[in-house]
């Protein structure tokens, strides 16, 4: 490796996950966030903090100063989110960084009517002649702290229309082992590696080892699409966002998300890590 790893999003669950284990690894890294305040907070006042935002293209310049491969990743919730990151892909061109590692997700091939930017930008990573590697993970161990924490703690209850479908669930720790692998080693390029835990569970099954961990009985009512829309519009949500989230959870609904794969072995040499481990880290 000749210069520094650009990780993008690097403020948020994985993004600052990666940038933790380049440090760990003492691999040169640049964490480009919007919030750098934030950013300093969260990985120390001499991390290498870089601001840069997609859809600010004079922040392209100073961020790839130096930098040899870049982690690229988008915000969720973003049905446009081709095209805010395209922009960054022509100014990449510009440079001698041809090295590329996206982070797009396990079942975009299922989800490409509905939710098509992953799918885009792989295909423009090709068109354009990067080196790049895909990551697709399934879904994140840590969403249920991030988006069912209140439900857990204040409500005792697990409210995604998820069915009764599995999915092998994924800590974010592991991602970014992957990611720091194939961004700083040779043998990755025009890969599609697709990342999960080693056992598939259910919302039931979930609700069944929080119980557990917490104590106290977690109960996964099984919500309908109109049910988990009307929650969420209660709560003062745009209603994109329930049309969002109910695409990527008929993943799990629809039995396409009930698949293991070895790829985290493969690429770092050790097992994943539990999804009980994630959680009991999180709640106990
Ligand atoms: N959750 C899952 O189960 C799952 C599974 C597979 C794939 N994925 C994919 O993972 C990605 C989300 O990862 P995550 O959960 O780590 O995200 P996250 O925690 O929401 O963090 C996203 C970061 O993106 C940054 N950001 C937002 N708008 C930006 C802009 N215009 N320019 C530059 N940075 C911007 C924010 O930075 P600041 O804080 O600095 O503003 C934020 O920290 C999505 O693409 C999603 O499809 C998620």
């Amino acid at each position: 490796m000749t210069g520094k790893i650009l990780v993008t999003g690097a403020n948020g669950t994985l993004g600052s996950a990666i940038v933790q284990t380049l440090i760990r690894k003492g691999l040169p890294y640049i964490a480009a966030v919007r919030d750098t305040e934030k950013a300093y907070q969260k990985l120390g006042t001499d991390a290498a903090i870089v601001h840069f935002d997609f859809s600010d293209t004079s922040t392209y310049q100073q961020a790839t100063e130096g930098v040899s491969a870049v982690f690229l990743l988008g915000p969720p919730l973003d049905y446009s989110l081709d095209a805010l990151l395209t922009p960054f892909l022509h100014h990449l061109k510009t440079t001698s960084i041809n090295k590329v590692v996206y982070l797009s997700a396990m079942g975009v091939d299922v989800m490409s009517d509905a939710l098509p930017f992953h799918n885009n930008i792989e295909q423009k990573l090709s068109e354009l002649g990067f080196d790049y590697t895909i990551l697709r993970p399934t879904f994140f161990a840590q969403n249920f702290k991030n988006y069912e924490g209140d439900n857990i703690k204040e409500r005792k209850v697990l409210f995604s229309p998820a069915g009764n479908g599995k999915a092998a669930f994924v800590d974010v720790n592991d991602i970014a082992e992957v990611a720091s692998v194939v961004l700083s080693a040779d043998g990755h390029s025009q890969k599609v590696y697709t990342i999960t835990g080693s056992e598939t569970y259910s919302y039931d099954d979930v609700a069944g080892m929080l119980s557990d961990i917490l104590q106290e009985p977690i109960a996964y009512p099984a919500p309908s699409n109109t049910d988990y829309a009307a929650a969420l519009a209660a709560a003062g949500a745009p209603p994109f966002i329930a049309d969002y989230m109910n695409s990527v959870y008929a993943l799990i609904r629809d039995g396409h998300a009930n698949k293991v794969t070895n790829d985290i072995e493969l690429i770092t040499g050790r097992k994943p890590n539990s999804l009980r481990s994630v959680l009991e880290k999180q709640f106990a």
